[in-house]
């Protein structure tokens, strides 16, 4: 991998930065803004339709040079150019991490292993087209003749969140004929529920699984097919109208009794949660057309190519990759909180729970050194106003830093009377609440008696990203995705870790499967889990046998 990089607590900026945090640490945003007057419209950068305002941070020029200097000494540059030539840079599983290639235009070559997988993306896209445009115009039928207006992906993880996120996002543009579902928990509940008031004759399941061997989808995959054939007298001949598949495993498609020639594939080289973009977003190709489909893919390369491209001091994922460590590392926050202003983001915080945490959740280096740091932070979040309602007081009066970035569009996709004025004033007025707050002398003058001005004081100093995009079109969307996925890259590429694979999700995985059987009432063999686990197993085969309470 190139250059040898020094461990992260010996770089010469992260040394440098230890210092200087010593420094800034107790400086507030108010006393940083009163000593440069411009600090606001400085602080800011606008690439690839996005204006981020990063002035609200507790930080300096000398930070943000010295920040840039540990991307540097971490090889960040190397690192995305070696990313996108297609390097194996996903070490614990030996990839290449090419989701990139997904957003490449028609005629780029990018090579993985000596093969340009360009071509192979845009053809995997004409097939979705094809399909997408035969089943929107009503010509794809189901088995007894109807045209289908029921699509349910059937996905977990990457292949449901991104889906879930995008069909949200970009209602706006779908065609309202058609009904999209989501089913992921292999909680029976969420598959009942979920096709209960559907006719089976004018539903299309998408069974979404890079795998295709998951257990939840596989299960609640099954339960689709039991219910869909039903529909049809048990006559399996159905299966091939009502069922496509999205995987990278043609031989488990097939097995499961999808007929291959309704798949549609891509590669190892794209991770789960990097591939809303790839076939994994049929259902939202369904929903908005290809040519919606097309713009977002041309947003995602328009972040790309400014990650590839710009330099770091003035690189919109990076410098938020790196405030991100500073706050992180240096500050000790444990969380970072995202809240969009807009109503069709509201599942964007879930997705990008999985892009963050299961990318940058790890505690050993790419050598499988124990880090002595720390690394990923808890990403959550809801959509503003809602949160102000809820959890902000937290955040604005709590003991914990919690940087928050705050999103927000210029236009709404549907105006109404003052609504949208309100929103946008709310967003600023939480980034101003959060930095300057309100002292006790502010307090005070406003008459509040001197046993109260303690609870009424605001310490301010809680720093925010304002990211300002002009309307939340699916070009847009595609760059707000693209720069949280580079966002995470900076952040995992300073800490040393593998952002690309996900040990940590096996051995759950693992231990269900063996605890099963036992619950299915066949505990012959002795119980040889730990003491709790063997008298929770026992309690519940139990309760399900005497039908107990519990
Ligand atoms: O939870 C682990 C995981 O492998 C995720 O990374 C992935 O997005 C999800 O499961 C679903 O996997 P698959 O698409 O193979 O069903």
């Amino acid at each position: 991998m190139g250059t040898t990089i020094a461990p992260l607590l010996a770089r010469p900026a992260w040394r440098a930065l230890q210092a200087h945090h010593a420094q800034l640490a107790s400086r507030h945003l108010r006393e940083l803004f009163a000593a440069d007057p411009g600090r606001g419209e400085r602080f800011a950068l606008e690439a690839a339709g996005v204006y981020l305002d990063y002035s609200k941070n507790r930080i300096t020029a000398d930070t943000l040079d010295l920040l840039v200097q540990l991307a540097e000494q971490s090889g960040l540059r190397e690192r995305i150019d070696a990313m996108f030539r297609g390097e194996h840079i996903n070490v614990s599983e030996n990839r290449a991490v090419l989701h990139v290639a997904l957003r490449a235009a028609r005629g780029a070559c990018i090579l993985v292993d000596g093969t340009n997988v360009v071509p192979q993306v845009h053809a995997v896209l004409e097939r979705m087209g094809a399909f997408s445009a035969q089943l929107r115009a009503g010509h794809w039928r189901g088995y007894g003749g109807k045209p289908i207006r029921n699509i349910v992906n059937v996905g977990i993880g990457g292949s449901d969140l991104g889906p879930v996120m995008a069909y949200e996002a970009l209602r706006h543009y779908s065609q309202r004929n058609l009904q999209f579902r989501f089913v992921s928990n292999v909680d029976g509940t969420d598959f009942v529920e979920s096709v209960r008031d559907l006719d089976p004759g004018e539903t299309l399941f998408i069974i979404s699984s890079k795998t295709f061997t998951t257990l939840e989808t596989m299960t609640n995959a099954q339960s689709a097919r039991a219910w869909s054939v039903a529909g049809f007298a048990g006559d399996q001949k159905s299966v091939a109208r009502h069922f496509v598949a999205v995987s990278t495993n043609a031989t488990e498609v097939a097995k499961f009794g999808i007929d291959t020639a309704n798949m549609f594939g891509f590669w190892d080289w794209v991770g789960g949660r990097y591939s809303m973009d790839s076939a994994i977003g049929l259902s939202t190709m369904l929903a908005v057309g290809p040519e919606h489909f097309a713009s977002m893919l041309q947003g995602f390369h328009e972040m790309d190519e400014h990650f590839r491209t710009a330099p770091l001091r003035r690189n919109l994922p990076a410098l938020m990759g790196l405030l991100a460590v500073w706050y992180n590392n240096f500050f000790g926050a444990q969380t970072a909180a995202v809240f969009p202003y807009e109503q069709y983001l509201k599942r964007f915080p879930a997705y990008l729970q999985q892009l963050t945490m299961e990318s940058n959740g790890k505690h050993v280096t790419l050598e499988g050194r124990r880090v002595d740091y720390d690394t990923g932070p808890i990403y959550w979040g809801e959509p503003g106003t809602n949160g102000q309602h809820s959890f902000y007081q937290l955040i604005h009066q709590g003991t914990r830093l919690i940087p928050c970035d705050l999103i927000a569009f210029l236009r709404p996709l549907n105006p109404l009377g003052v609504h949208h004025e309100l929103l946008l004033a709310n967003v600023l007025a939480q980034g101003e609440a959060l930095a300057f707050g309100k002292t006790a002398e502010e307090v005070k003058a406003e008459g509040s008696p001197d046993w109260l001005v303690p609870h009424r004081t605001f310490e301010g100093n809680r720093p925010s990203n304002t990211l300002l995009l002009e309307e939340l079109t699916p070009a847009a969307l595609g760059r707000l995705v693209a720069l949280y996925e580079h966002n995470v890259f900076t952040q995992g590429v300073i800490w040393q870790i593998d952002s690309f694979d996900q040990w940590g999700v096996e051995l759950g995985k693992v231990l269900a499967k063996a605890i099963v059987p036992l619950l299915q009432g066949h505990p012959a063999a002795p119980l040889t889990h730990d003491s709790s686990t063997n008298a929770l197993i026992r309690r519940i085969a139990r309760g399900a046998r005497d039908g107990g309470a519990v």
